[in-house]
């Protein structure tokens, strides 16, 4: 498959670490040099279905395709209002998009196992085009009342549209499952057979344990990838890594022994946006003019799971 169109979109409300610390025992001086994070955006009186449906019509519109064209819709989402009907006819019913859909959780490497899914669904002749949707609002999934997640996460919603090609060269899926890492709890309705000891709370994340899998399994994966598809890290145009933390980023950098300039970031304004991450990277480098036809794109993005995946992309 190949991308031809691009689109994100953010709630308006932008939440400074000098906000946070107004309310909780933290501060731009310990948020910043640990993260690189100083803002994020967050939901306030937004749905996140809209900044969803924003970011589709965004991508559709630069594909030069209307929802009539799309024959399949992948949207990743970890946390939304709704625990039925999946987000993706939630976000499908505001664009008036009546193809096949499906939803995914696979919490940050999102958008790349939904390239992987696409991936095989036009590789078996099924579908034309593929409508992407990571739209994710981890600021409902932390409590404010924990420093430790809260100052690291903000909202948002990425898009992408795929049709016919050969430029998706190639995709690796890791899992290592051990949701003692990162979780979060949710309470269901009570039956009158429920004995078991049920569990209600936000999230829960073993931070270092969770940057040392991120960094290990990055570098891993990148340089497996890059291999299969017979190229050197030296071919590789941009690394767009899940804007997770900067010194994460950094640490990948430097475990692939690559110099700094071919790893865009945008985390100081958005924080980590789960599966959204990517595909908003993607799109703001993509708006600012910064692929030229032939560049290799490389994704690598993990988290709860602990799940990681990486792609190799060609602009
Ligand atoms: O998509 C993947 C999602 N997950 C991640 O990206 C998380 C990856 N992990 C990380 O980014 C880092 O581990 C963190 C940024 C979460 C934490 O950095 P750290 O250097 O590993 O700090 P720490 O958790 O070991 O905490 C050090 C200290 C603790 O105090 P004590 O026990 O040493 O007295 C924390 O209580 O810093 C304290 N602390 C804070 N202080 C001020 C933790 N969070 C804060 C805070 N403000 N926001």
């Amino acid at each position: 498959m190949k991308l031809i169109g691009t689109g994100s979109a953010l709630p308006h409300r932008q939440v400074t670490n000098d906000e946070i610390s107004q309310f909780l025992d933290t501060s731009d001086a310990w948020i910043c040099p640990r993260t690189g994070i100083h803002s994020r955006h967050v939901i306030s009186d937004e749905q996140l279905e809209d900044l969803g449906a924003e970011a589709a019509r965004k991508a559709l519109e630069m594909a030069g395709l209307t929802p009539a064209d799309i024959d399949f819709f992948i949207c990743s989402n970890v946390v939304n209002e709704y625990m039925t009907p999946g987000l993706s006819c939630i976000i499908a019913h505001k664009m008036g998009l009546v193809c096949p859909m499906i939803d995914i959780n696979c919490a940050c490497p999102g958008f790349i196992y939904a390239m992987d899914i696409a991936e095989t669904y036009f590789q078996a002749g099924k579908v034309s085009n593929v409508l992407i949707v990571c739209a994710e609002e981890p600021s409902r999934m932390t409590s404010w009342e924990d420093r430790s997640t809260c100052v690291l996460f903000g909202d948002g919603a990425g898009a992408a549209v795929f049709t016919k090609g050969d430029k998706l060269k190639a995709t690796k899926l890791n899992a290592e499952p051990s949701p003692d890492k990162i979780c979060e709890y949710r309470r269901l309705m009570p039956t009158p057979f429920v004995t078991k000891e049920e569990h209600d709370s936000p999230l829960l994340m073993k931070g270092r344990e969770v940057f040392r899998f991120a960094v290990t399994t990055s570098v891993r994966d990148i340089r497996e990838l890059v291999e299969k598809s017979g190229l050197t890290l030296d071919d590789v145009n941009w690394f767009m890594i899940h804007q997770a933390n900067l010194r994460i980023v950094d640490a990948i950098r430097e475990g692939l022994g690559v110099e700094q300039g071919r790893f865009p970031t945008n985390i100081a304004d958005h924080g980590n946006s789960s599966s959204a991450s990517c595909p908003i990277l993607l799109d703001e480098c993509n708006r600012k003019g910064m692929f030229k036809p032939g560049d290799i794109l490389v994704f690598s993005a993990f988290g709860a799971g602990l799940l990681s995946a990486a792609a190799v992309l060609e602009w």
